[in-house]
């Protein structure tokens, strides 16, 4: 089989479709399930509303009939999008157990010893999330690394340390009184980049984190955290600064903590995006 990346964004976006569909059949069945029924529900129970030039994140009632944009629709118009924005199939990611979950706790019981990818052999522990359960702010990162792995918590090595720097120094804010997450819950071996059934695996346990959540804004760390939520293959340098629609909830993709230790001059873009989530905040 061919297994060199594809940089067609369309090829990538169907590889991507392809690794999800495939990670959601082998957990279904790995729960019994024989048989899928011809129509599910959202795993959302808005559907997802670009509203342009608005300014404005408005959640839209959900309804069987109504086809719903792609997430990632950005509300100012940076430029790219239509070609660029893969729709993500969150009909998709409803699992049993996750939609029944109703708190932090009875989602992160429902994730258990999780085995639904092969990250599970290499870790030490699942790094779920730490933080204010309803946190107005909540970040998302990419997935642990050795210090999270160990201490099973999202951002405490170097670059979390900048991002609590960020946090507290830069927004004036306590770190327990936003939430982090990351996309993946397990460390990658070798902190290699996550792979698409592995995104795949987690991305219904983060989808539900936010719903349960449901921060006033999202920020959304690095490449894997912006494209994961946006469905998108568009580099971070091009989302970044422009805010968009993410089921209902403002969503703001900046660069990673790790980038900036590495390129500490990028700083001040960074800040320019936090003054737009503080800005929002304060509305
Ligand atoms: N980088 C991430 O993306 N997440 C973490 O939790 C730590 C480092």
């Amino acid at each position: 089989m061919n297994r060199t990346p594809p940089s067609d964004p369309s090829q990538v976006a169907l590889r991507t479709l392809l690794a999800q569909v495939r990670a959601y059949i082998e957990y279904q069945q790995s729960s019994g399930v024989e048989a899928f029924p011809r129509t599910t529900g959202s795993v959302f129970p808005v559907a997802v509303s670009p509203v342009a030039g608005s300014g404005h994140a408005v959640p839209v009632q959900a309804s069987a009939s109504q086809a719903a944009p792609s997430p990632g629709t950005p509300q100012s118009a940076p430029p790219h999008t239509a070609t660029h924005v893969a729709p993500v199939a969150t009909d998709l990611f409803v699992l049993p157990g996750v939609q029944q979950a109703g708190t932090l706790g009875a989602l992160r019981e429902e994730i258990g010893d999780c085995r639904r990818c092969k990250l599970w052999s290499g870790r030490t522990h699942i790094v779920f999330g730490v933080g204010n359960p309803q946190a107005r702010l909540m970040f998302v990162g990419e997935g642990p690394g050795r210090d999270e792995d160990l201490q099973a918590e999202p951002f405490v090595g170097r670059a979390g340390q900048l991002l609590t720097e960020i946090i507290t120094k830069g927004m004036k804010m306590r770190r327990e009184d936003v939430y982090i997450a990351n996309v993946i819950k397990c460390r990658p071996p070798q902190n290699r980049n996550p792979e698409p059934d592995e995104i795949a695996a987690c991305q219904p346990f983060l989808l539900r984190q936010i719903e349960l959540i449901r921060p006033q804004v999202l920020v959304a760390l690095g490449t894997f955290a912006a494209q994961t939520l946006l469905g998108s293959r568009v580099p971070i340098s091009r989302l970044r600064g422009h805010w968009y629609d993410y089921h209902g909830v403002k969503l703001m993709p900046t660069l990673h903590p790790a980038y900036l230790l590495r390129n500490p001059n990028d700083k001040k873009l960074v800040w320019a995006d936090i003054k737009m989530v503080l800005s929002e905040l304060e509305r």
